[in-house]
């Protein structure tokens, strides 16, 4: 595992420093080099991330991590020793060099906005602020129909302008955008990639996102993490009317914030549900998320980037996720990639029986894919694999490899964040292998 030929076309590596002082350690000079152009050169020259969204093959498997920014990487932590979580998210220059950190050390295919999924909550009322060593609270929870219905929706210009902010600067120093409204007037691209649009050589794609109605109204109504959901349950339970007045006003915002965080620059669009699965079964999820998830993703595909809906634990009707429409399906780690695959194949099997036998003959529920039309699906290493020898890393990432039975339409990631406690080295590891095993099983390595 070498990884060191991957240096970025043109560049050997990504701006430094953009703001809120150098990071740049030795670590962080050699690992410039090791920033990769998504796909090297000659036919893969395109971003291969992009590629894979829309099933197109490619040189390699694309790879790139959720939570790849954050408390892992020691040049983070320095960082969030001088400011707090909400500041560095606050400031386009602080969150825009968080995000580029982990691509300067690592070969990654993809970027992702550095932000959270709660902050479009504070700007519809809510006290929010992220608890040391505890994690994201809310000051004052809703509790009765009344807090809902003094909830604003305020646009993303207003609430969410440093992110906004933050992506277009991001996109700028990438090469990437997807040409949204913004991206013909972006300014072009650093010395990396002077004019480069979304897809050509030497872009790296920014992933924007927000968080899908059903996990931010859960922290809206539990005042933060849950075992149970039992407020939020029985909110949903026993006011069903007002709990779609809460995923409207929810699904109004965060369509807002994405559709802006695509014309900065953003090249593809991520939906993260990471608790309906885990509390919610079928029929609920049919009643009291989908409906309201679905209509997000139908709102943002006005936006013509991919987009990417992450759920966790919905294993058992996997296939309610593929309606919702998306182009791409984040699955955890708790299923086998290969009966994710089956159970997406039997989805769009059924779409297509229901178009009349023709496959693209129509829409799906949710969003913009054609039914019939598989989506690519993303994932699914267990987090806690990269806190394994380097011998049992590899063997499972050959076990998600191996499950995707050579489909196209494959991104590599993990089933959940990294955790805090991983060896940067071990996601280098990773990267590497990803790229190197995947380009030898094609013949280009
Ligand atoms: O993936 C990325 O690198 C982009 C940035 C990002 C963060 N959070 C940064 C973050 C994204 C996409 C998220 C999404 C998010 N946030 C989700 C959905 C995905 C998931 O992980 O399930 C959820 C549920 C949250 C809410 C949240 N934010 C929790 C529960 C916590 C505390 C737990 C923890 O890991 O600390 C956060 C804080 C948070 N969000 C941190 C980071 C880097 C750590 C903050 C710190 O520095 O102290």
């Amino acid at each position: 595992m070498s990884g060191n030929g991957k240096t970025r076309a043109a560049s050997g590596g990504l701006p430094a420093g953009a703001g809120g002082g150098s990071t740049a350690d030795g670590a962080g000079a050699a690992a410039g080099a090791r920033a990769s152009a998504a796909g090297g050169a000659g036919a893969a020259a395109r971003s291969t991330f992009l590629a894979a969204c829309r099933r197109e093959p490619v040189a390699h498997t694309p790879i790139w991590l959720m939570r790849q920014a954050g408390r892992y990487l020691p040049e983070y932590r320095a960082l969030r020793e001088k400011h707090s979580m909400l500041d560095m998210i606050g400031t386009p220059e602080l969150a825009a060099e968080v995000t580029l950190q982990p691509l300067r050390r690592f070969a990654l295919d993809a970027a992702i906005l550095f932000s959270d999924i709660l902050p479009p909550l504070r700007g519809m009322g809510l006290d929010l602020d992220f608890v040391p060593g505890e994690g994201p609270r809310i000051g004052n929870p809703i509790s009765r129909t009344y807090d809902i219905d003094v909830l604003g929706t305020p646009p993303a210009a207003e609430i969410m302008a440093p992110s906004i902010e933050a992506a277009r600067i991001v996109a700028r120093e990438l090469g990437g955008g997807a040409g949204g409204d913004a991206a013909a007037d972006r300014p072009g691209g650093g010395e990396a990639a002077a004019g480069d649009r979304s897809g050509a050589a030497g872009a790296i794609p920014l992933i924007g996102f927000a968080g899908a109605p059903f996990t931010l109204a859960s922290y809206a109504i539990e005042g933060g993490g849950s075992k149970d959901y039992a407020k939020t349950k029985a909110l949903m339970y026993t006011e069903p009317a007002a709990w779609k007045r809460l995923m409207t006003k929810l699904v109004t915002v965060q369509a807002d914030y994405l559709l802006e965080q695509a014309r900065a620059g953003a090249s593809a669009l991520m939906v993260f549900d990471s608790w309906c699965g885990i509390a919610l079964g079928p029929t609920a999820y049919d009643r009291f998320i989908a409906p309201h998830t679905n209509a997000l993703i139908s709102k943002i595909s006005s936006a013509g980037v991919p987009t990417i809906l992450y759920t966790a634990g919905t294993g058992a009707y996997l296939e309610r996720v593929v309606a919702s429409g998306a182009d791409v399906i984040g699955v955890d780690h708790r299923i086998d990639l290969a009966v994710a695959w089956e159970a997406v194949e039997r989805a769009v099997a059924a779409e297509r029986e229901a178009a009349g036998g023709d496959a693209a003959a129509g829409t799906t529920s949710g969003g913009s894919r054609p039914a019939g039309v598989p989506p690519s699906i993303q994932g699914n290493l267990d987090p806690l694999a990269l806190q394994a020898p380097p011998r049992e890393l590899r063997a499972q990432v050959d076990a998600v490899l191996e499950a995707t039975g050579g489909r196209a339409g494959h991104i590599f990631n993990l089933g959940h964040g990294v955790q805090r406690e991983t060896d940067p080295d071990a996601v280098a590891r990773l990267v590497d292998y990803v790229h190197e095993r995947t380009a030898e099983s094609r013949g280009a390595g």
